[in-house]
């Protein structure tokens, strides 16, 4: 073991036993001290579940990329594990950035991640040189392979960049080939996806070019992930630099899909449509899994890269990564509903029916809290529409979450202006939503510190982080106009 990596464990023992567990989420992982950003080589291992992440330990501010750990049985209980990787190569002294893995034939575990290096181009510019890489382990100690790097940009079809080529996505083919899709920077396509293929997964070679941006959902493309589900194939990506397209798409990163179909004997990808991952502030680059009993679940980091750094140093850990969310594919879009397991740590259920609230804002008797499992469902209006409704959580006098729906626009708001953050930065979303006159269902999962609003049971999900003192725990209901609803409303102890 590199002492890179020596130094990097012992580091994070000490400093995460001084992280007390209230001060971070209760179910969603955080990062085990410092810094996290996009989850890594999500994969089921030896009867458990890996998640990995990329890790700054020493600062709670992005730095030299190492890979966090963590291993967990039901997706919401994590353990922490040592680092798996930390930058000690020439060709990753940089950075190990983001990647996958998977479980080799001969039952050890690989994992495949890019390698930065800074280096000096033949303009005598400081670039950073991206190359994709292995690593082989048992579940704890990962062994970098010998012959590292196993892609570089001498591989790449006319136009890639050699300095935005990352992220790859590892998969085994049913003949038991390997395939990776890794994305780069294109000199005029900008974002692309490039699919490479080995018979062994240590001799890779380009194959096809499976998608590309030109010039339509940001600038470059990262992340990629791509599974079938219902008929479909899903490319998973996210996108830096984007414009706003109505209210699908909004300015700076964001996570999309492409819905498809993958044709594995010709290695191309037909499109049908584009969609967003996520509608609210928070959540980017995610990956999926396949549990053993058939559900497809995808897990994102739940930061936005605009925001992030707004945070003083002294704050010890940051980051968190999304409820795993159980994904199905109808109607042309791609359904998100909280993992199912998270339905055990129900308690103290409070159930009100035909709760009317008019011109008013209320409070119900003994709802209150900051892990809850919250389902609203407003009914069809039976005379005029209402203006707006709103439930504000994470409340005391200065502070409140709020979700906003006002039916005659169709539009959801997420909105954490009165958080409690004194940044001029982006605090409100809103989303387009499907609803009959005015009849909407709405399931907040809230953690202490974010909210997952999963609309119309996960036809668009809204996600957002927030800071809010957690003693701040009231929850209140406000209508301008007149909503009848039912509320069921769980304590989540997880
Ligand atoms: C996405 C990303 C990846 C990269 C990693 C670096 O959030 O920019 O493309 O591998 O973060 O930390």
């Amino acid at each position: 073991m590199s002492q890179a990596l020596r130094d990097a464990r012992r580091f994070e023992e000490g400093a995460s036993r001084r992280i007390a567990p209230e001060s971070r989420p209760a179910f969603h992982l955080s990062s085990r001290t410092g810094w996290m950003n996009d989850p890594n080589g999500f994969s089921l291992y030896e009867g458990k579940y890996h998640l990995f992440y990329q890790y700054h330990p020493y600062d709670s501010h992005w730095g030299p990329m190492h890979w966090g750990h963590a291993v967990s049985e039901d997706l919401l209980h994590w353990e922490y594990l040592p680092a798996a990787m930390a930058p000690d190569m020439p060709y990753d002294r940089d950075g190990c950035f983001s990647g996958s893995a998977l479980t080799l034939p001969d039952g050890r575990h690989l994992l495949m991640y890019t390698g930065v290096a800074e280096t000096v181009d033949e303009h005598g510019a400081i670039r950073h040189l991206q190359t994709q890489n292995l690593a082989f382990g048992d579940g704890l100690n990962y062994r970098k392979y010998a012959h590292n790097p196993v892609i570089t940009g001498d591989q790449l079809p006319p136009g890639g960049s050699r300095y935005d080529f990352r992220d790859p996505k590892i998969f085994q083919a049913p003949d038991g080939t390997f395939r990776a899709l890794v994305v780069d920077d294109h000199e005029t396509e900008r974002g692309q996806v490039l699919l490479f293929k080995s018979p062994d997964a240590l001799h890779w070679e380009y194959v096809s070019t499976l998608a590309s941006n030109g010039d339509r959902l940001g600038l470059m493309w990262e992340c990629p992930d791509l599974f079938r589900l219902d008929g479909y194939d899903v490319l998973l990506l996210s996108a830096q630099d984007m414009l706003p397209k109505g209210f699908e798409y909004h300015n700076g990163d964001g996570s999309f899909y492409l819905l498809g179909h993958y044709d594995e004997t010709t290695d191309t990808f037909t499109e049908l449509s584009d969609h967003a991952a996520d509608y609210g502030i928070d959540f980017y680059a995610p990956q999926t899994i396949l549990t053993p009993d058939g559900r497809r679940i995808m897990i994102g980091w739940m930061q936005n890269w605009d925001t992030c750094n707004l945070h003083t140093p002294q704050v010890p850990w940051f980051g968190q990564m999304s409820l795993p969310r159980e994904l199905s594919v109808r109607d042309g879009i791609l359904y998100q509903q909280p993992l199912r397991e998270l339905e055990a740590y129900r308690s103290e259920p409070l159930s009100f029916t035909g709760v009317t609230v008019e011109n008013d804002e209320i409070s119900l008797p003994g709802l209150s809290g900051r892990t809850l499992d919250l389902t609203l469902e407003l009914h069809p209006c039976e005379g005029d529409l209402f203006d707006r409704f709103a439930v504000r959580f994470a409340k005391n006098e200065t502070c409140h979450i709020g979700v906003s729906f006002r039916p005659r626009e169709s539009v959801l708001k997420v909105d954490r202006k009165f958080s409690g953050s004194r940044r001029a930065i982006i605090h409100q979303r809103r989303a387009k939503v499907r609803h009959d006159h005015g009849g909407i269902k709405l399931r907040l999962i809230l953690d202490r510190h974010s909210v997952e609003v999963f609309v119309n049971d996960g036809e668009k999900v809204m996600t957002a982080a927030f800071d809010t003192d957690p003693s701040a725990d009231r929850i209140t209901f406000f209508a301008q106009g007149k909503v009848t609803l039912d509320v069921l409303s769980y304590t989540l102890n997880v």
